[in-house]
This record gives structure tokens, C-alpha cells and sequence, in this order.
């Protein structure tokens, strides 16, 4: 274990001795999921060294230690985005972290701009997949490689044994043996998708499925970003691929949750702000919970 990583478990322990086995993170607005848990410890992201702080907007910071639905569960409320400056390194830690205390399934939510015509702003999706457009690649040992130059977990630009292998891992990254490592189908967890769907029904609200778009941001898109978009996937957003490759990279099982806060009308354009984003967030918020402790309530883990 590097001392990054050692140290940031060593802090978590000296406030919570439980072993997790889920961990969730909470994106924009949706904080207040945080309600829905019994929370035995709470460690701002300060307290916790080398993990990346929030400085979005509707972001907490704080990691949530407890129980939800009598399952033990670590929560982010917050997490932390590249279009802030963190490297995808930096995004992988809070991975690491859970998977070392013990989390083996990764709910990961994010609020998300509409690319299908026919999604709402205040649907709930379970994403299926995804496209990545955010300048980086993972490649099957959990190194990740930043295309504009940089790369991650310290590997700088050489590959974890050297040149070679550099090579050898971005060609791995860009042929079909990338699926060793992120599995056959998706990097989706197809059981956990069904549980969140059933857990919708069951609450008598509708709930979409598709493929979240990743981009870097912080800018909401153009017209023709979107119009491009939806040739991809049915929602957008800034977040959640980094969190979702370093999981897979570990072996997790992974949920991802959109709340689709705007819907891009390429052709009725509308000025997409981040004041709106967090309240359609937040009034998505019980959708979610229910989706969330559906699913915890759904296995015995
Ligand atoms: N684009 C990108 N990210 C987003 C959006 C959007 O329209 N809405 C919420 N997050």
C-alpha cells in the first residue's frame, strides 16, 4: 500500500472501526441523500490526508461513515471533478480508500443534462454505459492515462514498469482487450441495474435507462455539442467516469444513478445555469433515496 493511501485509511480508522461493503457518492445536490443513512462517523475531506476536497458548488466535502437499510456504508457527500483541476489520480484515491476499508459495490450518482428527447428534467436514469470524452483512458491494470499529457496514480508518463509497457497498456486501452479489465458488456453492473429499476416500480415513478456522455467541462454545452450528443447517449454530465474506471480497476460492481436536472433543446435553446442544475438535483432527491436503499434492502451483502 503507497502512503498516500495508507495514511488516508490510517485517518478513516482512527473515527470509524466498521468494515463497509457499499460505498455512495453523492453528486450535485444531492448531498442531502445523507439524511437517509444513520451516520455513526462524519470526516470533512480535510481531515482525511491527500483526499481532493470539493470546491464545486452543492458539494459538502465530507465522508459519511454509518449505516443504510442495515447494511454498513461509507458516502461521499461530494466528490471532486477534473474540470476543478484534480487529476484523474487524485479522483481514483477516494476509490482506493473505500475498496482498501472493505467496499466491494459503488453507487455512484451525478446530475446530468437530457440528450433523449423524450427524458424530463427531474427523471431518474440508470445509466447502462457510457461514452468517455473526458481526455483520459484507463487501461487494464488501473492505470489511467491522461491524453493531454499527464497520467495518473504517479506513473507520471511512463507506464508502471517503464516505456514498454507504457505502450503496451495505450495500445491495450484502445483495442478490444480493454474488456479484460472493464468486463464484456459494460463496466455496469446489469444486476444492480435491475434491482434500481425494480426499486422504481416499486415506488410508482418512472425511471429511464441509457448511456451517460462524460465530459471534462465546466461548460454546459453548445448547441451542436448537444445535437452531436445525442448520437452517444441519452444524458451528459462532468463527473462519474473516473470514479467508475478506478472501481472497475479494483473489481467492484458499480450502480450509476443521473438525475437529469435540464434538457438540451438544441433547437429552443435555453441558458442552462448551475442554480437550476442543483434544484431540479434536489427535488430529484427522493427519487433517488428510494432507488438507493431499494437496491441495499434488494441483497444480502
Ligand atoms: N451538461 C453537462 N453537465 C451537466 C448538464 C449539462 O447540460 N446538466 C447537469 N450537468
Amino acid at each position: 500500500m503507497d502512503a498516500e493511501l495508507s495514511q488516508a485509511v490510517a485517518a478513516i480508522r482512527t473515527e470509524w472501526a466498521s468494515i463497509p461493503t457499499v460505498g455512495v457518492i453523492l453528486g450535485t445536490g444531492l448531498g442531502g441523500l445523507t439524511s437517509a443513512m444513520h451516520v455513526e462517523a462524519e470526516i470533512p475531506y480535510h481531515r482525511i490526508p491527500y483526499f481532493p476536497r470539493s470546491t464545486a458548488m452543492a458539494h459538502k466535502g465530507a465522508l459519511h461513515c454509518g449505516e443504510m437499510a442495515g447494511v454498513k456504508v461509507l458516502t461521499m457527500a461530494g466528490r471532486c471533478h477534473l474540470y476543478e483541476g484534480y487529476s484523474v489520480a487524485d479522483l481514483r484515491l477516494p476509490i482506493r480508500v473505500m475498496h482498501t476499508l472493505g467496499v466491494r459495490t459503488l453507487i455512484i450518482t451525478n446530475a446530468a443534462g437530457g440528450l433523449n428527447a423524450r427524458f424530463e428534467p427531474g427523471d431518474v436514469m440508470v445509466i447502462e454505459d457510457h461514452v468517455n470524452l473526458m481526455g483520459f483512458s484507463a487501461c487494464p491494470s488501473g492505470l489511467t492515462v491522461d491524453l493531454a499529457g499527464a497520467a495518473g496514480d504517479g506513473e507520471k508518463e511512463r507506464g508502471r514498469d517503464g516505456e514498454k509497457d507504457r505502450f503496451t497498456e495505450s495500445s491495450l486501452s484502445v483495442s478490444p482487450s480493454l474488456c479484460l479489465s472493464i468486463s464484456p458488456q459494460s463496466a455496469y453492473d446489469s444486476a444492480l441495474a435491475d434491482a434500481a429499476l425494480s426499486a422504481a416500480r416499486h415506488g410508482n415513478f418512472p425511471c429511464q435507462r441509457g448511456v451517460y456522455v462524460g465530459v471534462k467541462g465546466p461548460n454546459y454545452e453548445t448547441r451542436a455539442e448537444y445535437r452531436a450528443f445525442r448520437r452517444f447517449g441519452d444524458v451528459v454530465g462532468m463527473s462519474t467516469i473516473p470514479e467508475v474506471l478506478a472501481a472497475r480497476s479494483l473489481g467492484m460492481r458499480v450502480l450509476g444513478l443521473s438525475t437529469v436536472t435540464n434538457v438540451a433543446r438544441p433547437d429552443a435553446p435555453q441558458i442552462v445555469t448551475s442554480d437550476e442544475v442543483v434544484e431540479v438535483a434536489s427535488i430529484a432527491q427522493p427519487k433517488l433515496r428510494q432507488i438507493i436503499l431499494g437496491v441495499l434492502g434488494f441483497f444480502s451483502w
